[in-house]
């Protein structure tokens, strides 16, 4: 039952005192919500993870990509456990290392290879949080970077001073609202289709470009539309309208304001008693938010509701069985890192860390 698997997870914590850290994404359940130590967006979280040192094992309740940065960053005595292993990102799977190595041997092909007069190389890489290690690796390898919605902007101003282009992925959204905030006109963005090679005459569209996107997406974000934000508008005048940047670049234009899931939860926490707030992101975090602050008004602008169904599938069960199996010594589902890959993942995520620490 919900009591037994609840009594479980709190005797094995209890158990386990300072040498267990459990992280908790905020899209998470609430019952995973209760039992986490730190509960934040996907930066929030991969710093704690290189701020515990006494922790001996961590639980990352969140999806892989994030349980994989967690052991990048924290030490190598440190366990990383993802209690339900099926947690993935579906936006994360839209490229994998293969098409992105063809990517760029394409790009530095029709890039050319040579310095500009400010000394700057042809193309930066940038991979959002949500992917691969293999991806972060690459970042490392190539002089790019790694962004979270909570800090794209810096992360671009930051490789726009040493590249004359940038090569962003998976997520053509947050690529696309972050480079419109910086004054880059629709016209020098490109999108790259991984299942079409580029054709000769397209080398000088991608060599003109500044911003090239990679055609990946967030299903879950993909759902909020303008017209659910003008419903809002007649529904409730005065609402304000917060949405995540994962949205498309027509939501997040008619939107209010837009952020990472740590800025909608502070805009919620700070608007005053009677507010109105229609959100445009996952439906655990707006109506855990709802409940919290019965004294405003919050709700999803998607009235067919849009959970992640990946991060849903870490049930109290799998946070249960996961704990226990530490305590008896025989860890499951443990996410490790090969040392090469994460060691050149750790240099991009290292500059991150610098530029928005
Ligand atoms: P945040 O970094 O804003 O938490 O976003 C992570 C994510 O997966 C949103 O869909
Ligand atoms: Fe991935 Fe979208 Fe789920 Fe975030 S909400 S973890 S981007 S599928």
């Amino acid at each position: 039952s919900d009591e037994e698997l609840h009594a479980r997870i709190v005797e094995a914590k209890a158990k386990m005192g300072s040498s267990l850290l459990i992280l908790g994404h905020f899209y998470q359940r609430d019952e995973i919500v209760e039992h986490a130590d730190y509960v934040g967006d996907s930066f929030q979280l991969a710093k704690n993870a290189t701020e515990h040192a006494d922790a001996q094992h961590i639980v990352f309740c969140g999806v892989h990509f994030m349980a994989e940065t967690a052991d990048i960053l924290s030490l190598p005595e440190q366990s990383v456990t993802l209690p339900n292993l099926s947690a993935g990102c579906s936006m994360a799977d839209m490229a994998n290392i293969d098409q992105v190595e063809d990517c760029w041997s394409q790009l530095m092909e029709a890039c050319g290879k040579g310095t500009d007069d400010k000394g700057r190389v042809p193309i930066i890489p940038i991979t959002y949080m949500n992917s691969s290690a293999a991806l972060k690796a690459f970042c490392g390898r190539h002089g790019g970077i790694v962004c979270t919605s909570s800090n794209a902007r810096a992360v671009l101003a930051w490789a726009f001073e040493r590249g004359q282009r940038v090569l962003f992925f998976p997520d053509q959204h947050l690529g696309r609202n972050t480079g419109m905030q910086m004054g880059i006109p629709l016209e020098r963005m490109q999108l790259w289709n991984p299942f079409r090679p580029m054709g000769g005459s397209q080398a000088m569209t991608y060599a003109k470009a500044k911003l090239i996107l990679w055609r990946g997406f967030c299903s879950v974000h993909q759902r909020f539309t303008v017209e659910q934000i003008e419903k809002a508008r007649a529904a409730y005048p005065g609402v304000k309208v917060i949405v995540h940047p994962e949205c498309s670049m027509e939501v997040v234009q008619a939107a209010d304001g837009t952020g990472s899931t740590a800025y909608i939860v502070k805009e919620i926490e700070q608007a005053k008693p009677g507010s109105v707030i229609a959100v445009g992101t996952e439906i655990n975090l707006v109506n855990r938010l709802a409940a919290q602050y019965p004294d405003k008004t919050v709700f999803c602008l998607d009235p067919v509701v849009c959970p992640c169904s990946t991060m849903y599938r870490i049930h109290p069960a799998y946070l249960a069985w996961a704990l226990e199996s530490i305590i008896e010594g025989d860890i499951v589902n443990r996410i490790t890192v090969d040392s090469d890959t994460a060691a050149e993942a750790r240099i991009a995520l290292e500059r991150m860390l610098e530029v928005h620490p």
